[in-house]
Order: C-alpha cells, then structure tokens, then sequence
C-alpha cells in the first residue's frame, strides 16, 4: 500500500474529491496547513510598502491506497489541481506498512 500525500491549492480541494469519488476513491484526510515552496511564500505590495507573507494557505491530502492504484490516483490529482502556475502543489508518496480497520480488526488491503 502507498500513502498519497498531495500539498493543494484549499481551493482545488473540493474538485480532487470529486475526481477521486468517480474514480472509486472516496476514503481521504484533508487538513488545512500551511506552505512555502521555491518562492518562499508570496512577495505583495501594499500601500504601506512591499511585504512578504512566508507562508501561504494550502491543504494537506492524504490518501491511501493499494499499491496497483496509486498512479491513478497520483494522475487524477495532477489533473484536477495543475494550473501551470507556481504554487500547484507537491505529491509525496509514502510505503505503508498496514492498515486496521477498527470495526472489524481487518488488516491490509482489505481494510483500505
Ligand atoms: N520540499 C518540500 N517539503 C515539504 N513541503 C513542500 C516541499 N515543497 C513544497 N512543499 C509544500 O507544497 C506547497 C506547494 O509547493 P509549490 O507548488 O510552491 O512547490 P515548488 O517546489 O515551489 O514548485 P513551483 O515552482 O511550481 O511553485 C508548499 O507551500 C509546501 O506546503
Ligand atoms: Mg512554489
């Protein structure tokens, strides 16, 4: 099994869940967090002056999934959050080890 974790825009949360819904893929964590990238956050200009904000709103998902479906899911984010734009986010993937489903003390893949 992998762990999924994409680092979004808050915006594009609601449109992953969609993609990920109709692709089978309904069980996730979303957190709000926040992020800096190569930019180091955002440079603004304000009446005041220049100012920097060093981080920025962003949303952690994490999802995870049978090894056999993690390129689809990697894909479908990719797809559903790319502007083109810096600040699109990042996909780190993890190995996990197991999974319990507390109800029913199912293990692995089954409990996904
Ligand atoms: N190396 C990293 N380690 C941990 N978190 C990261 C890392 N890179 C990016 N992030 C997280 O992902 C968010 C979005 O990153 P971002 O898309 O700006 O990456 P980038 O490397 O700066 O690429 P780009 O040049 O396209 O903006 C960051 O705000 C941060 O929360
Ligand atoms: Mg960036």
């Amino acid at each position: 099994m992998k762990k999924i974790e994409a680092i979004i825009r808050p915006e594009k949360l609601n449109a992953v869940r969609v993609a990920l819904d109709q692709k089978g893929f309904s069980s996730m964590t979303a957190t709000e967090v926040k992020g800096r990238g190569r930019q180091k956050g955002i440079a603004l200009q304000w009446r005041a002056g220049d100012y920097r904000v060093e981080f920025l709103p962003k949303v952690k998902l994490e999802i995870v999934v049978d090894d056999k479906d993690a390129e689809t899911v990697i894909d479908a984010i990719c797809d559903t959050v790319q502007t083109g734009e810096v600040g699109d986010g990042k996909i780190f993937v993890y190995p996990v080890e197991d999974v319990v489903r507390v109800r029913t003390k199912e293990r692995g893949c089954t409990a996904v």
